[in-house]
């Protein structure tokens, strides 16, 4: 599969599609109903060629870590996990990671994620946390989420050695918030967007964007969510679509490995345009 290359002072290499694992397992407190077959079902899509997942501790409090770790089986897909907002800490980061590895079930962290900016903890002690457990040999690159360009310049400055790879955020056809600003600053210092909600949550599915992905998706002889992940593809961005329906996992990794036209393109931008209020992302 085609992919991304982020980076500046370092560089990372990631497809063009993940899995998010929000709610498998739980949301903020676990369910441990399904973990059998929700590990067997994150299995498939490892076999299906998903090679990167997205996962945070904060998802089931550690389940979905534990669910992921338990489908791996050894095998090599690039992690990505996060470290909540009461964990900022420098001494609680560390702590955290390890709490994430154990549950993983792995040595290394591909992708260390700041959640979510902390108001209480200085963002430097932060950094210089992450920054050792990359030192330490515990993570491999620092990302963050829901960062705007400011803070990702404040962050970026306590790193001595390191950078910043990737800023998760809000994307999609109807949340189009980080063109505001945040695109060009990353496309700028090349820092790449991980784009959660990619399908809103499955409201792109509807209104005038549904018909217009309709339009676009008959034309192309993809579907409706193929056209709307490749969407964010064409944009320079890494959608991360949480399923645990085995046939909309094919469907979404089939986004991948081809390109929308850019005159379809600009018909979905125009129709996105035309959504009125911006999407909340609840
Ligand atoms: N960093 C952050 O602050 C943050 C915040 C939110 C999310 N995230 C990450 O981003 C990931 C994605 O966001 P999300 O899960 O909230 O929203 P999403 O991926 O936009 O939507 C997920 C929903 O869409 C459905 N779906 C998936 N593929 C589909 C398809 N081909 N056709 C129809 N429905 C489909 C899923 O149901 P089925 O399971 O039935 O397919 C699920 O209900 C999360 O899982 C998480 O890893 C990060």
């Amino acid at each position: 599969m085609d992919g991304f290359e982020f980076g500046g002072r370092i560089k990372v290499k990631l497809p063009e599609i993940g899995l998010g694992t929000w709610k498998i397992g739980g949301s903020f407190t676990p369910d441990h109903s399904m973990d059998e077959q929700l590990a067997g079902i994150v299995g498939r899509a490892i076999d299906m060629g998903y090679s990167l997942i997205d996962t945070a501790e904060v998802y089931g409090s550690g389940n979905a870590e534990q669910i992921v770790g338990n489908a791996l089986k050894g095998r090599n897909v690039f992690i990505a996990t996060k470290v909540w907002q009461s964990n900022l800490k420098y001494d609680d980061v560390l702590r955290a990671a390890e709490g994430s590895m154990r549950r993983l079930g792995i040595k290394t962290v591909d992708l260390y994620q700041i959640h979510w900016p902390s108001d209480h903890v200085p963002l430097r002690e932060t950094m210089r946390a992450m920054e050792k457990l990359v030192w330490d040999g515990k993570v491999k690159f620092i990302g963050v989420c829901n960062f705007d360009e400011h803070l990702l310049d404040d962050a970026r400055s306590y790193l001595s050695r390191e950078d910043i790879v990737t800023d998760q955020v809000s994307y999609s056809l109807l949340d189009r918030g980080p063109e505001d600003t945040l695109l060009d600053y990353c496309r700028k210092e090349n820092i790449g967007i991980i784009a959660y909600e990619p399908l809103a949550r499955k409201k792109v599915f509807g209104g005038m964007i549904g018909q217009a992905l309709s339009t676009v998706a008959k034309k192309t002889g993809k579907t409706e969510a193929q056209v709307s992940l490749n969407w964010l593809i064409c944009k320079g961005a890494l959608p991360i679509p949480k399923s645990t329906d085995i046939r909309h996992l094919k469907e979404n990794i089939g986004a991948a490995g081809w390109r929308l036209s850019e005159d379809d393109v600009m018909k979905l931008d125009k129709a996105a345009g035309e959504t009125g209020p911006e999407y909340s992302g609840k």
